[in-house]
């Protein structure tokens, strides 16, 4: 047999950046964090699963049409992923894998493809491999498990897309080291790992008029992946925890609330607050993390120049020195005309809110 399922991209707008240390295996994040999913950018992944062969899982993978081989990093992050859910289920290491993934987008193009390559991977694997049926249909389940191939997938799997809340399950404390999974029991250690998941908080349809653009900028700089950075901002930056505290007590409660009220002008400032505050944890991160280019800071200034009599929009910056841009329908031709003067027409992709992940019968072989 031979299972497909597409998965969309996520934009967090309260940020994931940090693995509980006392869970870093399981991948269990300090905070909880928020996205909107992605209606355009997507990942389209079939799955074949057949008896395994040799002594360990044998894997074949594609890539947008390209081999995979053992010695890419790709082939790594798969290997990895099957290793950890094989943890779990261990029924996943009884087979060989043959993999197909295709972006709809450009890998190079600087949107990250870890969410909805991962979350593709999950819900296709879920659909494949007979074991899994249980717990096919069960988002919250499925998304706990993507969590364990990237941080960002956890957000991409709820099927009914829209405003996804990733909760982060279990209390993060630098100050109490205690809680130590290995003393607790099997039982309950499953329990956390798994109550570390996303849902749908807002269907799609709640705020149609939302414009979100993907503002694609020029970079030569080589930059610390989000793994490593992430882990040395939790080890490394004194206000680590007070950042943690703020968001999770705070502004998670706040922007739901602005959502619930679609209340735009309120959302804009806690989505640039959010994100300034996630590169102020970067920055403080000894060595500094620097994500931010001088094409950034112009995106920064443009928007607050645009929101000078009254609010039209928000920016949001990853890992990168790319931004993603919000709007409301009615400002959304200004807005992008005005980040197009600044990274050249072509460079701006407009995408609304959309549907989650999903099974398809479209198959790459
Ligand atoms: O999913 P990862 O491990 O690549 O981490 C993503 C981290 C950010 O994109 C910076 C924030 C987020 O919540 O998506």
């Amino acid at each position: 047999m031979t299972t497909t399922a597409i998965a969309p991209t996520n934009i967090a707008i309260l940020k994931y950046w940090g693995k509980n240390p006392a869970w870093e295996e399981y991948l269990i994040p300090t905070k909880s964090s928020i996205s909107f999913t992605v209606d355009k950018l997507f990942t389209r992944t079939t799955i074949e699963a057949k008896p395994r062969g040799g002594a360990k899982p044998g894997i074949q993978f594609t890539l947008n049409g390209g081999r995979i081989t053992p010695s890419m990093k790709e082939y790594e992050y798969v290997e990895d992923f099957l290793e950890r859910v094989g943890a779990f289920f261990p029924f996943v290491r009884n087979y060989d894998y043959r993999i197909a993934s295709e972006n709809n987008f450009p890998t190079s193009a600087g949107f990250a493809s870890s969410a909805s390559g991962f979350a593709a991977m999950v819900k296709a694997m879920a659909g494949e491999i007979p074991e899994f049926s249980p717990i096919m249909d069960d988002d919250a389940k499925l998304s706990a498990i993507a969590r364990l191939g990237s941080g960002s997938a956890t957000r991409s799997i709820p099927s009914h897309g829209g405003v996804v809340l990733w909760e982060r399950g279990v209390e993060f404390d630098l100050r109490d080291p205690q809680k130590q999974s290995s003393r607790m029991t099997k039982a309950a250690i499953e329990k956390a790992i798994f109550s570390s998941c996303a849902r749908t908080v807002f269907a799609p349809d709640h705020w149609p008029e939302l414009s979100i653009m993907y503002v694609k900028v020029k970079t030569e700089e080589k930059k610390v992946k989000s793994r490593p950075g992430m882990k040395a901002s939790v080890d490394t930056n004194p206000l680590y925890q007070a950042w943690v505290d703020y968001e999770e007590a705070i502004v998670r409660e706040q922007m739901l609330g602005a959502i619930r009220n679609r209340d735009f002008a309120f959302l804009s400032e806690l989505i640039m607050k959010a994100s300034n505050n996630l590169h102020q944890i970067c920055f403080g991160t000894y060595p500094p993390l620097v994500y931010l280019n001088s094409t950034s800071v112009d995106i920064i200034r443009a928007v607050h120049a645009l929101n000078e009599g009254g609010v039209k929009a928000a920016y949001t910056f990853d890992a990168g020195p790319n931004a993603v841009v919000f709007a409301l329908g009615k400002d959304s031709p200004e807005v992008e005309g005005t980040l197009e003067g600044i990274v050249g027409k072509g460079n701006v992709t407009a995408t609304r809110v959309g549907n989650g992940s999903r099974l398809s019968s479209d198959h790459l072989f």
